[in-house]
């Protein structure tokens, strides 16, 4: 397939996306107008100066600057901003679905309260529902670098808003923080309704996507790239039918894999495992929902059956009700129609 068709051919699948930080989609441009407004002043002068700067040899590298971006967000409005921009941005690559992680300790631990943080979030998250007809839901995540304590503390704070978050997750280092230092947070926020996803296997060992499942007790890896080390652990993710959400852009960037070539998605497929195709980080990887899609099948030669199977398979590890995931599966299958001889 020619590269024109191809982008056109992913511009039109509608789409969820389930991997998405909030902070991780805060682009330069909006960065310092907001630090302008707030007078929070970032270390670099420019805007371009900034992107020069997004050259990350590992995760942690990435977490600095990730961080420090977040600074600048002070008001409700400041999240309302930057989760509309995305809300937008994603509006028009056709993403008809979003579940969406904020990391509350960025912003708790600079002394910005719980409150104004998802009170701007979700506001955006409801004007995208009525204006671009989105579903979505959101997913708060622990900072694993920090303690269990605070991790603790995170969720009594998240209790009044109960209703309005649909899950927990976990994030930010991974390595030297193993699943297991958060397996009573996890059982409490069960306990209290949340559903359960966790990083692990990004640059973490085969032994964190063990510990989410066995330990958290979770019903999605975020990334899992490194579970292929392990049969075994492939075999028990297939007969789970456990979603993973892959970030390719993500994975290339942070050095998870070499070369766009070498990433595994399409041996996750082959295996029958529930792979996905999601964005992390947008602003600062270099693309979005429909860039992650292009440079995913350019590279591995997709074919039109695996850009499918990756969209069906985001919709049906999302946490639609069964109707409405039904729905939009149907949606793909008839769009991918055209497609077919
Ligand atoms: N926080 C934001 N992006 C992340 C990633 N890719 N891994 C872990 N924590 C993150
Ligand atoms: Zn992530």
């Amino acid at each position: 397939m020619e590269h024109k068709e191809l982008k056109e051919l992913i511009q039109g699948i509608p789409k969820a996306e389930l991997h998405l930080h909030i902070e991780g989609s805060f682009e330069p441009e909006l960065m310092f107008e907001i630090s302008k407004r707030n007078n929070i002043s970032l270390d670099y002068d420019s805007v371009d100066s900034l992107k020069k700067a997004y050259k990350f040899n590992n995760l942690q590298e990435f977490l600095d600057i990730y961080y420090t971006g977040a600074k600048v967000l002070i008001h409700e409005k400041d999240f309302f901003d930057l989760t509309w921009a995305y809300l937008k941005k994603v509006h028009s690559q056709n993403v008809i679905h979003v579940e969406v992680f904020f990391d509350p300790q960025t912003h708790t631990d600079r002394g910005v309260h719980f409150d104004i943080v998802i009170n701007g979030i979700y506001k955006a998250l409801e004007k995208a529902r009525i204006e671009f007809n989105m579903s979505f839901k959101l997913i708060m995540s622990y900072l694993r670098h920090l303690s269990e304590e605070e991790a603790f503390k995170t969720l009594e704070s998240s209790l009044p808003y109960k209703h309005w978050i649909d899950g927990v997750g976990l994030d930010s280092s991974e390595l030297g923080n193993p699943p297991s230092k958060f397996e009573r947070v996890f059982k409490a926020s069960a306990d209290y309704g949340y559903q359960l996803v966790a990083h692990a296997g990004e640059e973490g060992p085969v032994e964190y996507i063990w510990e989410a499942l066995h330990l958290l007790n979770v019903v999605r890896v975020d990334h899992g790239n490194r579970c292929l080390d392990d049969q075994d652990l492939v075999q028990t993710l297939v007969e789970q039918k456990m979603g993973l959400t892959l970030c390719p852009l993500s994975n290339l960037e942070l050095k998870v894999v070499s070369s766009m070539t070498e990433h595994p998605v399409l041996k996750m497929l082959e295996k029958g495992l529930l792979a996905t195709i999601h964005s992390d980080d947008p602003a600062y990887f270099g693309g979005y929902m429909n860039e992650n899609y292009y440079e995913t099948a350019k590279a591995l030669n997709l074919s039109v059956n695996d850009i499918e199977q990756l969209a069906v398979n985001a919709f049906e590890i999302s946490w639609l009700d069964n109707n409405t995931k039904g729905l939009c599966i149907g949606k793909v299958r008839s769009y991918f129609q055209q497609f077919k001889s």
